[in-house]
């Protein structure tokens, strides 16, 4: 809470130059909504991005492009604050002071932490075991009430919301302890080659994501070549069908209608008719947000503006937090 409002937070890791079907379907969609009704803090996290090794020209470029595609999917930037991660040092501030509230043996336990280094063995640095940590100072740094995520979060939100809890046992109420939202759908767009595994940024099957700059026609090439069964049926059955089942979830957000409606209409036809209406559905609903996209990068002094501005009322927001938390710690006060 600030000033009696609820606030929203949520953020994005800005690898890659451009964001993936999950991220929009899982996190962003609904960050457009929820942000009507709530103060909100939509931070691009390039601080986390660099757990993986990256290239600077590529980095800088990608987290632009992220921050740009905010707000062509709809976030309003003068009422929801659009920014950098590493535009307010109080995020790696806090994250420090955090870490000596934080258990190793929670780190442990994190499973976003053993893929990843699973995958990264050439490079297991100290901040991809801490990363949860860095999330956490994001999010109670400005008080959030709610961190609208997929899935794949979930751990990493109880993690803070135990590391907040146990900051305030022991100094009081300093942070607001926050809860992870999850749209009806949607929450686990999964890979359109590898149906039992999440869709990705980084995967290598580029067939296996849809970007969401992706042209119509990659689109509808992509749907067609999606992974599914033998069973010849067209069912919500994510256990036995995962592929048949995804691609329902995807065709409901984008259509509007519910599952049973789409069973019920493309009941009898072959996957392929569907998986053409699929594709024809996410192609027709990014079209307003590829064209608004485009619009923006034209536009570089706007964008700046915002970006400086955004920064502005990021800091000012989470100083207030950090200032409030050296305070109870006991570090000595700025002497002005
Ligand atoms: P990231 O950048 O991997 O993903 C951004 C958001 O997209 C969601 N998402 C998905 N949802 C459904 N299906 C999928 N296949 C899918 N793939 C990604 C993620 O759940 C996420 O909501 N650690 C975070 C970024 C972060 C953050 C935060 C989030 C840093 N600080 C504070 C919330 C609050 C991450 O790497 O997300």
């Amino acid at each position: 809470m600030i000033d009696g409002k609820t606030v929203l937070f949520s953020g994005m890791q800005a690898t890659g130059s451009v964001l993936q079907l999950g991220n929009y379907l899982g996190a962003l969609k609904n960050w457009v909504t929820l942000s009507k009704e709530y103060e909100s803090f939509f931070s691009v996290v390039d601080l986390h991005s660099i757990t993986i090794r990256q290239e600077a020209a590529a980095l800088r470029s990608g987290a632009r492009n992220i921050l740009m595609l905010y707000i062509a999917a709809g976030l309003d930037p003068e009422k929801a604050c659009i920014y950098y991660q590493s535009h307010v040092p109080a995020h790696s501030e806090l994250a420090w002071i955090l870490n000596c509230f934080t258990y190793m043996g929670e780190l442990n336990r994190m499973t976003q932490f053993k893929d990843k280094s699973a995958k990264h063995e050439a490079n297991l640095n100290a901040g991809l075991y801490t990363y949860p940590i860095l999330q956490a100072a994001d999010i109670l740094l400005y008080q959030a009430d709610l961190v609208p995520i997929g899935k794949d979060q979930k751990q990493h939100i109880e993690l803070c919301r135990d590391i907040a809890q146990r900051f305030n046992a022991i100094y009081g109420d300093v942070f607001t302890v926050p809860e992870a939202y999850f749209g009806k759908a949607g929450a686990k767009i999964q890979s359109l080659q590898e149906p039992e595994k999440k869709m990705s940024k980084s995967d290598e099957n580029i067939n296996a994501s849809i970007f969401l700059m992706d042209d119509r026609d990659t689109i509808i090439r992509k749907f067609k070549k999606a992974v599914t069964d033998n069973f010849a049926e067209i069912k919500y059955d994510p256990e036995n069908q995962p592929g048949i089942s995804n691609l329902l979830d995807i065709y409901t957000l984008f259509s509007g209608k519910s599952i049973e409606e789409t069973v019920a209409h493309f009941q009898g036809g072959g996957y392929g008719d569907f998986k053409l209406a699929v594709g024809e559905a996410v192609a027709d609903g990014l079209k307003p947000l590829q064209e608004r996209y485009n619009e923006l990068k034209a536009d570089k002094e706007y964008i700046d503006k915002i970006i400086k501005n955004n920064a502005e009322k990021a800091s000012y927001v989470a100083n207030k937090t950090l200032r409030k938390v050296k305070k109870k710690i006991g570090f000595p006060e700025l002497i002005r």
